[in-house]
């Protein structure tokens, strides 16, 4: 029982119009083409960039629970067309200005047989590429599940692929494979891959609410479908007077770097509903977390709890020296004795344990101009946090606390849900109840001057941009790996990330891991990085809020490493991809938003790189102390993790620089204006 909707695309430029030439819609810059075929069989589109054919006829659509299809009235379809050139300011970011640039195209069709509903599918083409969706009018009240959506990528040739699976237990928390797509089954997206003619396309969705999270999934050979987040309740979506989908996104670039260099996932999402966000604030922090990683202290109470009041001071004095804005303490509420993996309904939100003075602790850090973080672990007990929600957001409001590491360490599709019979459901971290969970989550947060730093979290679409208090999210397989082994992210891990993972949104990492070899507390395992590779972090893998993520010790030892850390901004005016190959490197350059200062970052994959750097972005019209953190001549992930060197020397924008990265390693730098 499928839908009898599908869509055909069809790419004008260069190419001879077809009969549904009417259903074209070509980038700006004219490289980029979808067309549209609607027939009473169905609909389906097609994609070419240049004159190249990028995804073949794939049908468009839906089948619904009730078991009827949706067929098409094909003498009442409509279209309408949209050019939009407009530039708009985001209130924290990698960049403070994005352009959007699109031409649109809706097509709109009525259902044969079914005089009040209509499927409008919209078309956005940007010259980096393309977003569709679904817009389906239906009167009030009228109840609608979808069973399956119908919608196909079929790409016209096999390609080199970066995924993570989905559908797994461990969330998105995976290294991701390297393999033909023609090998891949079931993907999570974003899902990253590169054609022999060179040509990468990313493929994701935009702006999920209120819907299942996008599952890639294999039909045959180079054929794919969006496999919707399965939910307890039936079906896939449960949806009353209409709905929107998410865009499906297809980001198609020449280079590798096109991709970073893309706000196509932002466009797509709708302005801020917020208001004044001026109480978001970016920043960096230090925690009491890695210890527990390291097994120096528990998060449940006893001997080693690591949430005491003097282990919190202690971490807000090195705080306030340094100048990180927040102290994240985890543990600090009871539930966690026993097994916390297994205590979803059982943590208070509100209560501290006994030996953590929550009120002393956020007077004191306040009164040295920083902040406690707050924690929420809910273990997957989503209706437990629910539950106390309001109370526990007002309780942190009140302790003058701005943002809030949440957490839903649960295996998919074992998040418990309560209904309000007592009866109880699992659920995915993506499905279409868990898309709700996290905006009902963020409008309160709003209400409280909080934002949310989400683990264990739904993958982002970049909602930040409708709920800028969605300051950062984890959604990937972190530095904590490499304390647990088993193993732990292999070098080429993190240079993978920014072509995959990042392209969807901020990502708290937890970089800054200074003790790579924690020789003490976990020998046999260990960070696979250089020490510059983990000062390059800071500036690869964007995030408004970037921890520090050793332990204080380990920087009263590093003093050199630190500074970095103590100077790099989380917020930029303007972010640069200048070079990067998947899984081999990637380099950054990002503007400072608040100075003239600019900031560079580059690590690599498991090989040595030696990259000409051109400075060329700079101001023409300053000199620059170049302050460099950079791999010694001989450093090696393996066998010379702490091969550092701190270097500076006076360059302008005519100028370049050499860089030579380490297997496993990195550089970071910071320029900043001098005076004649
Ligand atoms: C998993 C998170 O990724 C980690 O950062 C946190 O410490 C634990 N859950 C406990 O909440
Ligand atoms: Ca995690």
């Amino acid at each position: 029982m499928r839908a009898i909707v599908s869509f055909v695309f069809v790419f004008v430029l260069g190419w001879s119009p077809t009969s549904a030439d009417d259903f074209s819609v070509a980038s700006p810059d004219g490289l980029l083409r979808a067309e549209v075929n609607v027939s009473s069989s169905g609909l389906s589109y097609r994609v070419f960039r240049d004159e190249t054919l990028i995804i073949r006829s794939s049908e468009l659509g839906f089948t619904f629970l009730d078991g009827t299809n949706f067929e098409a009235d094909t003498n009442r379809i409509s279209s309408s067309r949209r050019a939009v050139d407009e530039t708009w300011e985001q209130p924290w970011g990698e960049a403070r200005f994005i352009h959007d640039i699109h031409n649109e195209l809706a097509v709109s069709i009525p259902r044969n047989g079914v005089a009040d509903e209509t499927m409008t599918v919209r078309f956005r083409v940007f010259d980096d590429g393309l977003g569709f969706r679904y817009e389906y009018q239906a009167p009030a009240g009228r109840s609608l599940v979808i069973a399956d959506e119908l919608t196909e990528f079929n790409f016209a040739e096999d390609a080199d692929t970066w995924w993570i699976p989905a559908g797994e237990w461990n969330r998105y928390e995976y290294l991701y494979e390297k393999t033909p797509l023609s090998k891949v089954k079931l993907a999570h997206t974003p899902i990253t891959m590169r054609r022999s003619d060179g040509i990468h396309i990313s493929v994701h969705e935009a702006a999920l609410v209120d819907y299942a999270g996008m599952w890639f999934k294999q039909t045959a050979g180079t054929n794919f479908t969006a496999e919707l987040a399965p939910n307890p309740l039936g079906g896939k979506v449960h949806t009353t007077g209409g709905f929107k989908t998410p865009w499906r996104t297809l980001q198609v670039t020449e280079a590798a770097t096109g991709l970073l260099n893309s706000h196509l996932i932002l466009n797509l999402n709708e302005p801020s509903r917020l208001g004044d966000v001026s109480w978001i604030k970016p920043g960096k922090y230090v925690g009491i977390w890695w210890g527990m990683h390291l097994n120096i202290n528990t998060w449940g109470s006893g001997e080693r709890h690591g949430a005491t009041t003097a282990n919190t001071k202690h971490h807000i004095d090195f705080a306030a020296k340094h100048g990180f804005d927040g102290v994240l303490v985890e543990g600090w509420n009871v539930g966690w004795d026993g097994n916390w993996f297994d205590n979803g309904d059982v943590f208070s939100f509100t209560k501290p344990y006994p030996d953590f003075d929550i009120k002393a602790l956020s007077d004191y850090a306040l009164e040295k101009g920083v902040r406690l973080i707050g924690h929420h672990e809910t273990s997957g007990g989503v209706t437990n946090y629910e539950n106390q929600m309001a109370e526990a957001y007002k309780l942190y409001e009140d302790l003058g606390v701005r943002q809030i590491k949440t957490g839903y360490v649960a295996n998919g599709g074992n998040i418990v849900r309560k209904k309000p019979d007592g009866t109880v459901v699992n659920e995915w971290h993506d499905g279409q109840w868990m898309s709700n969970h996290n905006i009902r989550l963020l409008e309160l947060a709003a209400k409280h001057k909080l934002s949310i730093n989400s683990h264990e979290p739904i993958k982002d679409t970049g909602l930040r941009r409708t709920y800028p208090n969605w300051i950062s999210r984890e959604g990937a397989r972190g530095q904590e790996y490499n304390a647990w082994g088993s193993p732990g992210n292999p070098p080429s891990h993190t240079a993978i990330l920014p072509f995959t993972r990042m392209l969807s949104g901020p990502l708290d990492f937890t970089p800054g891991i200074f003790d790579l070899l924690f020789e003490e507390e976990k020998p046999d395992n260990r960070v696979e990085t250089t020490l510059a590779k983990q000062l390059a972090l800071y500036v690869v893998l964007f995030s408004p809020i970037q921890m520090a993520a050793d332990l204080p010790a380990n920087y009263e030892a590093r003093p050199d490493a630190l500074q970095f850390i103590k100077d790099v901004v989380t917020d930029f005016e303007q972010s640069i991809a200048l070079a990067g190959e998947i899984g081999e490197y990637a380099i950054y350059a990002r503007k400072d938003r608040n100075s003239d200062d600019w900031f560079m970052g580059g690590l690599t994959g498991d090989n040595e790189q030696s990259k000409e750097l051109k400075l060329d972005f700079l101001d023409p019209d300053k000199r620059y102390l170049l302050q460099l953190y950079r791999d010694s001549d001989d450093a090696h992930w393996r066998s010379n993790p702490y091969g550092f060197v701190v270097e500076e020397k006076q360059v302008n924008a005519t100028e370049t620089i050499s860089v030579r990265m380490a297997p496993g390693g990195g550089f970071a730098a910071r320029l900043v204006p001098v005076s004649d």
